[in-house]
């Protein structure tokens, strides 16, 4: 693990536990470290090309870390959105959380 890594806990869509070290020197979001390690079928993530219009990038981030406000356009969707809580996000390109 790199000094510039951060170590993030993904749980998958079956339950499976995984602890990926992701980079933050190369100015990638959350949906391209899953995709990275392979963590979601293919075709199953990022169903829209991140333009907030199917929810399929949603994930739940548990945190005490300082996230990016939610945008409008983010909080719509997830207002349409199945299992969306309090602590919902979509992995969007444009939004860089690592
Ligand atoms: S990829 Fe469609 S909303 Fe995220």
């Amino acid at each position: 693990m790199d000094d510039k890594d951060v170590l993030i806990h993904i749980t998958d869509r079956d339950g499976v536990s995984h602890q990926v070290n992701a980079p933050t020197d190369m100015n990638m979001n959350l949906m391209e470290v899953i995709r990275l390690y392979e963590l979601a079928p293919e075709g199953t993530l990022g169903v829209c090309g991140g333009m907030a219009m199917c929810a399929s990038c949603q994930c739940y981030i548990d945190s005490d870390h300082q996230l990016p406000q939610i945008s409008d356009d983010e909080s719509a969707m997830l207002g349409e959105a199945f299992h969306a809580v309090s602590y919902t996000h979509l992995t969007l390109p444009t939004k860089r959380i690592v």
